[in-house]
């Protein structure tokens, strides 16, 4: 057991920032620091730590609590952990009360595993530089690599014998239980015998964020063919490949500092790299780059460079982690090496200069890449070039931002010599069919803010009905809004037998009054929004001032509702409804009063809106002949009633 005085000390000296600026990269805001939560994908920060209260508190996850707490939540510490993992960090000797060994069976699971993945690393550490075999066959090689007794050391790198059970029959013979040693993956046992997994190879430890032994890679010495090259250990408790990063904890500060990542594919172009003093690199091990493993980095920096082989075999297999790292609002940028080079031999060959330039100056944004890529390919094949096209386009979508993705398509655009419209359509086509697909949301206002129209209003182009009633009103209320005029209106009533009866009843209003009124009555939103917002300007005047200054209005509108309006004015047919006939839509020849007129268009425009509504429910899911939901039959039928009703009333005003 840790001491009270221990325990004590730690708190006295961990800073919950300092702490926790390990793994979330922090930024001062107020007197607080703000950062994205470790615990769930998000893009805004709303991972908040109090300096001055020492607490922390995740908005997103809701969870919260001290600097204990933290790295309980975060590394999975026991409390003894926590403590241990601060003392070490604040060099706090450790005080240890006497620990019987029941209370040492008892550390859980996790704890077993983590502990003997420990005693793992040192054993193996040991055996690369105190045994000859080690020496004569691990170290030689390392050594032949090129890597320094320096970074051997600081990658922690080892041997493991080549006997069947070297490492096994010692770790049990130091306390250790063969169910952990199987657990790990570290002993394969096999009826009654049991044997060294990694027999015979160097070995790579794999650690967490926080510097914790999850597992290892361990690479063959011999040309075997038959045999992996790289080993490594199987799924644990602790060990997830798909959430790990080689290197990620020696690399994590100069990720930070250089607000920059790079990945590589293996465990050798990491350390190869951090010896030539480049750190900040870390990688996904030869799997396909998952998620969870960005998320790791996007706690750190934005902004990723991924650094490919020169070998172009499955390049673009590779580029789906672009993706992935773009989906999570990222920068990425890539790399590739001259053929039959990877970061490892390159940065063996050159120097820190000449490694810092060739990045710097072969870095290229996807886009580039990815027609650099074609260019390379066929490169007058219409095919080919549609495809490429269209697979930028498809990368494009998935960046959440939208000026971004406004940039890049331009960006494109200009690159392969494509019409802007094109690709913005082909956009909002691979937006529509992610939207339908997944029925995830899928921003994209800004699609229209620049005129594009998707997919689904697409096929309604000018002649769309509810289109020109919306512009019906807008134009009513600004020649006709102020002017009183009698309105007939029927008011519904039931008679004593059921049926239903309509009382005429003259009302003496302004016109922009009984628009707005009858509109409001339907709680009914127009569709087009610019329309929308136009009617809500005029309207909102009308109320105030109760009248409106065309001229003033017009001088104050944004150029494209001014627009609409200077077209409304300059028509000289201000009373017609033209071409209507044929379309549904009930027309009268000459219209006599203005009243009659925006009666005519108030109640098309709701009979309209009923009858979408009506064939919208109607496509409702069906299950074994019937709406699945039970409620739509009669939705339609209210909405019926309602349409028969609206029909009615325009009968009687046409
Ligand atoms: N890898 C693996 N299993 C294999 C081959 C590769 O896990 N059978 C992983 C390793 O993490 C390796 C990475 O994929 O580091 C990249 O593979 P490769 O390019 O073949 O390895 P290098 O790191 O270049 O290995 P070396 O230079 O040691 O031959
Ligand atoms: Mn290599």
């Amino acid at each position: 057991m840790i001491s009270r005085t221990t325990i004590d000390s730690v708190f006295e000296t961990a800073r919950v920032e300092e702490v926790i600026g390990d793994f979330v990269q922090l930024k001062k805001s107020g007197s607080n620091f703000k950062g994205l939560s470790p615990f769930s994908d998000e893009r805004t920060p709303s991972f908040m730590v109090s300096p001055v209260k020492q607490i922390w508190k995740d908005f997103s996850s809701g969870k919260g609590g001290n600097v204990v707490a933290f790295l309980m939540e975060h590394e999975h510490f026991t409390y003894p952990e926590a403590i241990k993992y601060l003392a070490k960090k604040y060099g706090i000797e450790i005080e240890e009360t006497q620990q019987s060994d029941e209370q040492k069976a008892q550390a859980n699971e996790r704890e077993s595993l983590y502990l003997v993945s420990e005693y793992a690393k040192d054993f193996f550490v040991s055996a690369l530089h105190k045994s000859e075999e080690g020496k004569a066959i691990g170290l030689s090689y390392f050594k032949e690599r090129g890597f320094t007794d320096e970074t051997i050391k600081k990658f922690e790198l080892g041997y493991s014998p080549d006997s069947w059970e070297a490492f096994t029959s010692k770790a049990i013979k130091d306390g250790y239980k063969l169910e952990y040693l199987e657990k790990s993956g570290l002993t394969i046992v096999k009826e009654e015998k049991q044997f060294d997994r990694f027999k015979g190879r160097v070995m790579f430890p794999i650690k967490s964020m926080s510097g914790r032994v999850l597992g290892f890679g361990g690479r063959i010495l011999t040309a075997d063919k038959r045999a992996a090259k790289y080993l490594n250990s199987p799924e644990s408790d602790i060990y997830h490949k798909s959430k790990v990063l080689y290197g990620i904890y020696l690399a994590k500060q100069a990720i930070a500092k250089e607000d920059n990542c790079y990945l590589v594919e293996g465990y050798t172009d990491v350390i190869q790299f951090n010896q030539s003093g480049i750190e900040n690199v870390v990688s996904s091990s030869g799997t396909a780059l998952t998620p969870e493993q960005i998320r790791l980095i996007n706690r750190l920096t934005k902004n990723v460079t991924v650094l490919f082989d020169g070998d172009a075999a499955g390049l673009r297999a590779s580029l789906r982690g672009v993706d992935l790292i773009l989906e999570q609002g990222m920068n990425v940028r890539i790399c590739t090496f001259p053929e039959g080079q990877d970061p490892d031999s390159f940065a063996r060959d050159n120097s820190l200069e000449e490694l810092k330039e060739y990045l710097d100056e072969n870095a290229n944004d996807f886009i580039n890449f990815k027609a650099s890529l074609l260019a390379s390919e066929a490169k007058n094949d219409p095919i080919n070039r549609a495809e490429t096209i269209r697979d930028m386009v498809v990368s494009i979508s998935k960046i959440p931002d939208a000026i971004k993705q406004e940039v890049y398509i331009k960006e494109c655009a200009r690159i392969m010599d494509i019409s802007e419209e094109v690709l913005f359509n082909t956009l909002a086509q691979i937006l529509q069919k992610v939207k339908r697909d997944t029925g995830r949301k899928t921003q994209q206002p800004h699609l229209e803010n620049m005129g594009i129209v998707t997919t689904d209003s697409k096929q309604l182009p000018k002649v769309d009905v509810q289109y020109e009633l919306e512009l019906k009103i807008i134009e009513l209320l600004l020649l006709y809004g102020t002017e009183d005029e009698e309105f007939e209106d029927l008011i519904l009533e039931t008679t004593k037998e059921g049926k239903i009866a309509f009382t005429p009843e003259k009302v003496r209003t302004k016109v922009y009054e009984k628009i707005y009124l009858d509109l409001q009555d339907d709680e009914i939103e127009f569709t087009n929004d610019e329309f929308r917002a136009l009617y809500y300007e005029i309207i909102n005047r009308l109320n105030e001032e109760r009248d409106i200054k065309i001229d003033i209005l017009v001088n104050q509108l944004p150029p494209e509702k001014a627009e609409i309006v200077t077209n409304i004015l300059m028509e000289d047919e201000k009373h017609s409804l033209h071409n209507w006939e044929g379309k549904d839509i009930f027309v009268k020849e000459k219209k006599d009063t203005i009243s009659q007129v925006v009666n005519e268009t108030v109640l098309n425009l709701r009979r309209h809106l009923v009858t979408t509504k009506i064939s919208e429910l109607a496509n409702s899911p069906v299950i074994n002949g019937e709406y699945e939901d039970r409620s739509v039959m009669e939705n339609i039928e209210d909405y019926k009633k309602l349409k028969e009703v609206l029909s009615t009333k325009l009968r009687r005003v046409l």
